[in-house]
């Protein structure tokens, strides 16, 4: 068997367009802009209007890569979405996006990893591709975690965002493509941060619940830990990642992580800013962004690393592909 690798040939990426601003929460909650910024480094969040899904962002962000990428839905053979708010218990959402994208052919399947289910996504993709059970993969990271967050807690529902972000991998050609992934998870940690609702417990969707304090001190160590697993894995130094692209939950987290790497900030892609944690949705919302404006291109060496829910945590190392064509980001322009 001839044992392949898979490289990202396309980004693109969606954001609802409507933005709440730190200050509107502020207006109806005990919070202020101050403390938003500062604990977090987020200003703003997109939330998905009233009857927008998941699988409707999931498909905005899919429809971009795929122009991006010169492809049609014929040229995709396996669709991955990731996503911890499904449009419905079931079916997949990822079988919802291949029917609004008129794809009959294939197949498409779910990847539930909470925040790191674009790396858990990936590393579907990239095994898929890898046994040969797949050629091109569509994977998109989807969320609309404004339907789960309880609007009156201040301690969770400044910190999320909706959006979605996709990628197609195909095989790939020389020495590019998906280097490796590293997964893990603890489920000891499950309740740390979870929904307390669910079809066979409460019956009811539930809201998210964190205790952020002991999701921070874990995300920082788990983070360090399993990017120096990628790196070694690999045989490579720090100093020769050219781009961090982490996970968006918390701007002192990407900053401890970059600092343990020795990483410069101008290396780290962020997006927390402007975009507030959207879950598995956030590594391919910035990887859209940077590929859009130029600052990812062909031949560079991208980290991403997240952790989330379960606890999950993980990484991948991808030399990016000299044949990807260049992103689209959330509205075409990189700014939003
Ligand atoms: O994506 C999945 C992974 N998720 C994460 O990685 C999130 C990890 N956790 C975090 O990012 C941070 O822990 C938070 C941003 C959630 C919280 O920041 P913190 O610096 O850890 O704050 P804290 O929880 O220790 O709370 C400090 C104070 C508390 O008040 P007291 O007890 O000191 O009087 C909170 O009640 O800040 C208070 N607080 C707020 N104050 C104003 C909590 N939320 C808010 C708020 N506005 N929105």
């Amino acid at each position: 068997m001839i044992i392949r690798r898979s490289a990202v040939v396309a980004t693109g990426s969606y954001l609802p367009e409507r933005r709440i601003t730190n200050q509107e929460l502020a207006d109806r909650l005990d919070t202020s802009d101050a403390w938003i910024r500062e604990r977090t480094g987020i200003m703003q969040r997109h939330v998905a209007a009233e009857g927008e899904t998941t699988s409707d962002l999931a498909c905005h962000a899919a429809r971009r890569a795929l122009a991006r990428g010169g492809l049609g839905v014929a040229d995709i053979d396996c669709i991955v979405v990731a996503t911890a708010t499904p449009d419905y218990t079931f079916p997949a959402t990822a079988t919802q996006v291949q029917a609004m994208l008129g794809m009959t052919h294939g197949f498409a399947l779910d990847v539930h990893a909470v925040c790191t289910g674009f790396v858990y996504g990936l590393a579907v993709a990239d095994n898929f591709i890898r046994l040969g059970q797949a050629n091109r993969v569509l994977l998109v990271g989807a969320e609309t975690f404004s339907r789960i967050l309880d609007w009156d807690d201040r301690s969770t529902c400044v910190l999320f965002g909706d959006g979605a972000g996709a990628v197609v991998l195909e095989p790939a050609t020389g020495d590019c493509g998906v280097l490796s992934t590293h997964l893990h998870s603890d489920g000891r940690y499950r309740d740390m941060l979870h929904v307390d609702g669910g079809p066979s417990t409460t019956r009811h969707v539930g809201h998210l619940k964190m205790n952020g304090r002991e999701v921070f001190r874990h995300a920082t160590r788990k983070l360090t830990e399993v990017v120096e697993e990628a790196l070694l894995a690999n045989e490579i130094e720090a100093s020769a990642v050219d781009w961090l692209v982490p996970h968006q939950a918390n701007r002192r987290i990407i900053d401890a992580t970059a600092r343990k790497l020795g990483l410069a900030s101008d290396r780290v892609i962020v997006t927390i800013d402007r975009h507030a944690n959207t879950s598995a949705a956030s590594i391919p919302l910035a990887l859209a962004e940077a590929t859009a404006d130029g600052r990812i291109s062909p031949g560079d060496l991208v980290l991403i690393e997240a952790m989330g829910g379960g606890f999950t945590w993980g990484a991948a190392l991808i030399r990016w592909s000299a044949t990807s064509r260049r992103g689209a980001s959330a509205t075409g322009e990189a700014a939003r």
